[in-house]
């Protein structure tokens, strides 16, 4: 049932992908659709769908918002791969942006896309229209300097030292877990949820997004590069401050569990059953790319 509601995402998602007027002749829209076109779990539009289905509304309604979260994400990880931040060679099972179309084009790429995300956010949705610039006021935060951006920052200055716990999460929490939870309040918001479904999915987003780069983190370290379709030990090359290198890979996992636990958990309080979501979690948990 899990893995066929999965697909079922996924498959709006792609569909609605491959429907944009990629232009092949144009070069910066085969840059940009190289890198988004190039496999990924679809993470975050299939949470903000999911998200959107669980407060009773119809997820097809909110595709295009979902399809922008994608965009934001795509830029991350080619910026992500440069040289100058992780230096990997390797993303989505294909060479780097970087490495096929040369580090400024791929600066470019990853520009296109978030500012095309932002074309998708505003398109009409059939919401009203105050609830669609709040949601895209939050994704902006959650993508900027004190999200995403930010994180990102603090993972770079981080290279090299000991971090600690505290510090560590910090990073974390911003770099994966803004933007993840950003995708479910998303669905929540737009899909009608209550403020007190909103506050139920905010918590179990929390709780998820840093199980995910928790369980990112053991993957660098355990993990399959053909499976992943990135290179693994790029942590420990660049001497990041992970998880596993703060408690070592067991009690990384035993915080992961916990993690996991606290996620479904938090989804104890919804008015109604999100079954798609707690398996997502275990999903995370269990996932090996
Ligand atoms: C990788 O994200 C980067 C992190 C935020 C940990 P994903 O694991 O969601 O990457 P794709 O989208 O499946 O390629
Ligand atoms: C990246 O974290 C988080 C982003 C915002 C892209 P990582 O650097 O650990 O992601 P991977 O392992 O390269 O996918
Ligand atoms: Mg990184
Ligand atoms: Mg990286
Ligand atoms: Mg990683």
């Amino acid at each position: 049932m899990f893995k066929v509601k999965f697909q079922e995402y996924i498959d709006l998602v792609e569909a609605y992908l491959e429907q944009l007027p990629w232009n092949q002749d144009d070069f910066m829209c085969r840059t940009m659709h190289y890198s988004l076109a190039g496999g990924g779990k679809r993470v975050r539009p299939v949470l903000a769908l999911a998200a959107a289905e669980t407060v009773g509304s119809d997820p097809r309604r909110i595709l295009s918002a979902a399809i922008g979260l994608e965009m934001i994400h795509t830029y991350s990880l080619i910026h992500d791969d440069l040289p100058a931040m992780d230096n990997d060679d390797y993303r989505r099972g294909r060479l780097s942006n970087h490495m096929v179309f040369g580090e400024g084009n791929a600066i470019l790429a990853g520009d296109g896309l978030l500012t095309h995300a932002f074309e998708i956010l505003t398109e009409p949705l059939p919401v009203p229209p105050e609830k669609q610039l709040r949601v895209i006021r939050e994704v902006a935060a959650a993508a900027g300097y004190r999200g995403m951006v930010g994180g990102q920052a603090d993972d770079l200055a981080g290279e090299g030292k000991a971090l600690r716990l505290p510090e560590i999460e910090r990073i974390h929490r911003r770099k994966t877990g803004a933007l993840l939870t950003v995708s479910l309040r998303l669905g929540a918001i737009l899909g009608g949820g209550t403020a007190a479904e909103i506050e139920a999915l905010t918590a179990y987003a929390e709780h998820l997004g840093l199980a995910f780069q928790i369980k990112d983190d053991i993957l660098d370290q355990e993990g399959d590069s053909a499976a992943m379709g990135k290179p693994s030990g790029s942590d420990l090359r660049r001497g990041k401050a992970t998880y596993p290198s703060l408690m070592g890979l067991s009690g990384a996992k035993d915080y992961l569990r916990e993690h996991i636990v606290q996620a479904q958990a938090a989804l104890s309080v919804m008015p109604r059953p999100a079954p798609f979501l707690h398996e997502f979690a275990d999903f995370i948990e269990q996932r090996q790319c």
